[in-house]
């Protein structure tokens, strides 16, 4: 009797411990300061595009897309800027088809809007990295841009662009390289960078924001 009940405890401590083992791996695995990052960045980009779509559209019926245009390309940077606090969070739009040559991505952007544009990762919705730096841990966030019927007028095939719309953006971006996409082609990616801790509580704001307004 007394052999048995010795077994049972011990083939319970040892599920214990097993389990403790789990526990203790998974916790390694999901690293917290991970999840706040990434969802403090997809609100980030979630608040830049509603304020960016809200300006093109609102600008778009006041004065179609010529007068857009105009707004694009004043409202566009400030805007990214008003959404980042240099040097410690930012977030912008790059494209390796650029039209503002601000926005054009580096060699290295250029490898992650690849990836995207990989067929078998079209289901990829984001990319993440940690990245040791001189001046410490920097988070990056990336999400694909794709075409929607809306760009059509300013970044589809040049030829049918509206001739007013053809001639303000010759006069504003002579190196335009931004025209002859189609609807669902990848047109660029949103980057978010974030230093690490110097944004966390930025982050947790950020997140804590969005629950309160839901
Ligand atoms: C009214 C014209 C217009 C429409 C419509 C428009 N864009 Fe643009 N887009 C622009 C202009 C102008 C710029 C350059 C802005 C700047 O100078 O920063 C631009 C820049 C961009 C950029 C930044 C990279 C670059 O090439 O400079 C992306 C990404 C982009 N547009 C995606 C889109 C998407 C996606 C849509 C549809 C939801 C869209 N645009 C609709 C005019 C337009």
């Amino acid at each position: 009797m007394r052999y048995y009940v010795a077994l049972i405890l011990t083939l319970l401590l040892l599920s214990c411990s097993n389990s403790n083992k789990e526990s203790s791996s998974k916790t390694v695995s999901a690293n917290p300061d991970d999840i706040l990052a990434q969802k403090a960045a997809s609100q980030l980009i979630a608040n830049f595009a509603r304020n960016l779509k809200g300006e093109l559209l609102s600008a778009m019926k006041e004065g179609g897309a010529m007068k857009a245009i105009e707004v694009c390309q004043e409202k566009a940077p400030f805007i990214a800027s008003t959404h980042s606090n240099k040097p410690i969070w930012t977030i912008r739009r790059v494209s390796e088809k650029n039209r503002n040559p601000e926005n054009k991505a580096t060699p290295q952007e250029q490898e992650i809007i690849a990836r995207f544009a990989d067929s078998k990762q079209t289901k990829t919705t984001f990319l993440s990295e940690w990245k040791n730096t001189d001046s410490g841990k920097v988070f990056y966030y990336y999400k694909p841009i794709r075409i929607g019927g809306l760009c059509l007028q300013c970044h589809g095939p040049y030829k049918k662009l509206e001739p007013t719309v053809k001639a303000v953006l010759k006069d504003r971006y002579p190196n335009d390289k931004a025209t002859g996409y189609k609807v669902g082609d990848l047109r660029g990616m949103f980057v978010v960078k974030m230093r690490w801790p110097d944004a966390k509580e930025f982050a947790r704001e950020l997140i804590a924001d969005t629950v309160f307004r839901q």
